[in-house]
C-alpha cells in the first residue's frame, strides 16, 4: 500500500469511538478484520474519488460495517467462521446450482420451503432466486427495476419469509443466492423519486443532463442493450427537466457510481441483505457502473474498484458474503471480473462463463471445436481464488459473444459465424433442429440474440412434441452433452429451471401483461408439478433428463479434480470434432473429452497416459476405456467423458 493510502486510514482513534460497548471478543474480531481489509478499502475509495476525502469516506463507511456487525444474527456470525474455515467454499466439487423466479417455481418464498425437497433431490447446493424485492408496478424487467430493497415483492412473502427460508436452504446444505441490482433503480425509487421533486442532492444520485450535448457525445460510443423495445441510452423526464442515463428501459435510471453518497448507500444494501442470510449476492449489470466519454461505458476499471470497496466494507461485517459478477461480456474484459493485477482475490468469487456458454452451442450447432479451442485456450488464467458459473443457458437472451480474432484464427468470418448461430438457433437454416427465438434483432449491426430452453435449443422438446423417436434420442444426447461440458469445467454449474426436466418454451410467453415486447419470457417458464412429479420415471423424456442431470452432480461431487481451482487446458491437438480438456490437480489428473459430432469419432489414447492416467476409466460411464492396436479409443456420436485413474478395484478385475 502507498504511503498516500497509510495517511488516509481509518485511525485507531477514529475507529475506538465506533467499537463502543462492543465486548472484548467482537471488539478484537472488528479490529482484526479491520487490520487485514481496510487497505483494500482505502485503496479502491482513492481511485474512485481522488478529489474527496477518502478518509472521512472510509471512515463512514467503517462506520457501516460495524453497524451491520452489530446486527448481524448468532446463526450468520457462525456461517461467518465457517467460511472462513473454508474459503474455498464455492470452489468445491459438490456446488451444484439452481436458478427460478419464486414465482414461476413454487408460487411464493412458503411455497418454496416446501420444495427444497426436490432440490435436494436434484443435487442442488445453491439457490438464485430471481430479482424479489420490490419491483416497480408494471413492466419490471423481470424484478430488475428495483423500487426498494429492503421491501420483499409483497405477492411472494415479506422479509421475514425471506429471512426463515435462507435459513432453512442453510440448514439443507443450500445456499442462498440473491441479485444486488446496483447499475440502476426504477423510477418510481424513492432516490428517483427525490430527484424528480427537485431535491438536487438525490439528483446527484444520477447521471441527468439538461441538454442533448452530453447526451449525444455519449451516444457516440455506446451500444444499445435493448434496440427493439429501448433504444437509446437517456431519457427525456419532464419532471427532472433533464436526460436521465438509462442503459435498460427507460424506466430503469443509471446510478451515479461516480458520487460516494451511492456507494455508501449500496453498502448499506449490501449489508442489510447479507443479515437476511443472503449468502451470495449477484452483481447485476455490473460491467455498466462506469461511465467514461469516449468509450462504451461497460468494463472501465473502475467497475473493479467499485466491487473491491464494496467487497472490503462486507469482509468486515460478514465475511460469509461472496460476491458473484454479472458481466455478459466479451471473452477478453471476462477475467478482470475474478480479480486480476491489482485487483486480484479482491473483488467477485465467482462470474458467469458467457463464452463457454456460446462455445457449447457453437460446437453443438457445427459439430466443430476449432472455434472453441481457439476461444477457450485464448482466454488469460483465471485467478486460483476465482470461481466461474457454468450454464448452458439461464433467463437471458443468448448473445453470440465471439471475438473477431478467435474467429479469424480459427479460419472462420466472426460476423458471418455469428449470424449462422442465430439464424440455426431460430430455425432459419436448413437442417437446424433447434427452435429458438429471435431477441433484440440490431439492423445496423445485425446482431440477433437468442430465446429458448435448452430443450427448444437443442431440438429435444420438438421432437418430443412430434414424438419421434429418433429427434428425441438425438436431442436428449446433444442436451446431456452441453451439460456434461458446462459440469466438467469445474466452477458452479448453474441450470436455469425447467432445463432439468427439459421443457419447452411457454407458448403462451406473451400473453402476460408487460412481457408482450420481452421473448425471454418464452424460456422462463413455469415449473409443471406434474411433470416434476414423475422425475423418476425414465420411460419419460423429463425422467430421463433429470436422472442425467443428477448423475452428473453426483458424480462431479466426487471428483476432486472438479475443484474450481485446478487449471482447465484444452487440449489442441485432437480431431475437429472431439474437444478435450484436462484438468490438473494433485489427486490425479482428469481429462474431459467430448465427441460434438453425429458421428463417431476418435481420440488418441496417449493424450491419457501424458498426464499421469495409467488406467483410464470414464467417471461419468463408470467403465474402464482402452485404446485399439493404431492408440485411439472410439465415442460414440455426443459421447462425454470423464477420463479418470481407474480405482484400484477397477484396475485389479
Ligand atoms: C442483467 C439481467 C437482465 C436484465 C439486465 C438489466 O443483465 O440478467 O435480465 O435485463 O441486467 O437489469
Amino acid at each position: 500500500m502507498s504511503d498516500a493510502a497509510h495517511d488516509v486510514r481509518p485511525t485507531t482513534e477514529s475507529v475506538n469511538s465506533l467499537l463502543a460497548g462492543l465486548d472484548d471478543h467482537d471488539r478484537e474480531t472488528i479490529e482484526l478484520r479491520l487490520e487485514r481489509w481496510s487497505d483494500d478499502l482505502v485503496a479502491a475509495l482513492m481511485v474512485l474519488y481522488p478529489e474527496h476525502d477518502v478518509s472521512a469516506l472510509a471512515l463512514r463507511l467503517v462506520e457501516s460495517a460495524v453497524a451491520g456487525y452489530r446486527q448481524r444474527s448468532p446463526e450468520l456470525r457462525r456461517l461467518d467462521q465457517r467460511r472462513l474455515l473454508r474459503p474455498d467454499w464455492l470452489q468445491q466439487p459438490d456446488m451444484f446450482g439452481y436458478a427460478c423466479y419464486t414465482d414461476r417455481f413454487a408460487g411464493d418464498l412458503n411455497g418454496l420451503r416446501g420444495r427444497v425437497g426436490y432440490l435436494r433431490d436434484l443435487g442442488v447446493s445453491y439457490l438464485h432466486l430471481m430479482p424479489l424485492l420490490q419491483p416497480r408496478e408494471g413492466d419490471n424487467d423481470g424484478g430488475y427495476a428495483v423500487q426498494d430493497y429492503r421491501t420483499v415483492r409483497p405477492d411472494l412473502g415479506d422479509v421475514e419469509d425471506l429471512r426463515r427460508l435462507a435459513s432453512d436452504l442453510r440448514g439443507q446444505g443450500i445456499s442462498l443466492v440473491l441479485d444486488l441490482v446496483l447499475n440502476h433503480v426504477a423510477r418510481e425509487h424513492e432516490w428517483a423519486r427525490r430527484a424528480r421533486a427537485g431535491e438536487s442532492h438525490y439528483r446527484d444520485y444520477f447521471h441527468v443532463y439538461p441538454d442533448r450535448v452530453m447526451p449525444d457525445a455519449y451516444e457516440r460510443t455506446l451500444p444499445e442493450v435493448f434496440p427493439d423495445f429501448a433504444p437509446g441510452n437517456f431519457t427525456w423526464d419532464e419532471k427532472l427537466r433533464g436526460w436521465a442515463w438509462t442503459t435498460f428501459n427507460e424506466w430503469q435510471w443509471d446510478v451515479n457510481w461516480a458520487n460516494p453518497d451511492v456507494l455508501v448507500e449500496y453498502a448499506d444494501i449490501v449489508l442489510y441483505l447479507a443479515n437476511l442470510g443472503v449468502e451470495v449476492l449477484r452483481l447485476d449489470a455490473i460491467a455498466f457502473t462506469w461511465k467514461r466519454l469516449g468509450t462504451s461505458c461497460q468494463n472501465q476499471p473502475e467497475v473493479h474498484a467499485v466491487t473491491q470497496a464494496l467487497r472490503a466494507v462486507a469482509r468486515i461485517a460478514c465475511p460469509a458474503l461472496a460476491f458473484k459478477a454479472e458481466a455478459i461480456v466479451g471473452p477478453r474484459d471476462l477475467v478482470q471480473y475474478l480479480g486480476q493485477g491489482e485487483h486480484a482475490g479482491r473483488v467477485s468469487d465467482l462470474a458467469y462463463h458467457n463464452s463457454l456458454m456460446v462455445q457449447v452451442w457453437s460446437m453443438v450447432a457445427t459439430g466443430s471445436t476449432g472455434l472453441t479451442k481457439q476461444a477457450l485456450s485464448a482466454l488469460p488464467t483465471t485467478p486460483p481464488s476465482g470461481t466461474w458459473i457454468c450454464y448452458v443457458r439461464c433467463h437471458d437472451d443468448i448473445g453470440w459473444a465471439i471475438d473477431d480474432g478467435d474467429a479469424a484464427s480459427a479460419g472462420l468470418d466472426g460476423y458471418a459465424h455469428r449470424r449462422f448461430l442465430s439464424n440455426w438457433y431460430s430455425g432459419d437454416h436448413p437442417g437446424s433442429w433447434a427452435h429458438g427465438l429471435v431477441f433484440q434483432h440490431n439492423a445496423a449491426t445485425g446482431d440477433k440474440r437468442i430465446s429458448g430452453t435448452a430443450a427448444s435449443l437443442t431440438g429435444l422438446a420438438d421432437a418430443e412434441a412430434r414424438d419421434d423417436g429418433d429427434g428425441i434420442g438425438q436431442g436428449l444426447a446433444r442436451l446431456f452433452l452441453a451439460h456434461a461440458v458446462v459440469a466438467g469445467w469445474g466452477g458452479v454449474p448453474v441450470v436455469w429451471s425447467g432445463d432439468e426436466l427439459g421443457l419447452p418454451n411457454d407458448p403462451d410467453w406473451a400473453r402476460e401483461p408487460g412481457h408482450e415486447d420481452d421473448n425471454r419470457w418464452a424460456h422462463r417458464e413455469r415449473l409443471d408439478w406434474a411433470v416434476a412429479a414423475r422425475r423418476g420415471d425414465l420411460d419419460t423424456v423429463s425422467g430421463k433428463v433429470f436422472q442425467g442431470l443428477r448423475h452428473l452432480a453426483g458424480v462431479r461431487a466426487g471428483l476432486p479434480q472438479l475443484h474450481a481451482s485446478a487449471q482447465t487446458r484444452v487440449i489442441l491437438e485432437t480431431d475437429d470434432g472431439v474437444l478435450a480438456v484436462v484438468r490438473t490437480h494433485p489427486s490425479g489428473s482428469m481429462v474431459c473429452v467430448y465427441n460434438v459430432t453425429t458421428s463417431w469419432q476418435t481420440v488418441e489414447v496417449r493424450h491419457f497416459a501424458d498426464v499421469g492416467i495409467a488406467h483410464p476409466f470414464d467417471a461419468l460411464g463408470g467403465y474402464p476405456v482402452f485404446g485399439g492396436a493404431d492408440g485411439l479409443a472410439s465415442l460414440s456420436p455426443y459421447a462425454a467423458w470423464w477420463i479418470v485413474e481407474a480405482p484400484v478395484d477397477v484396475v485389479h478385475t
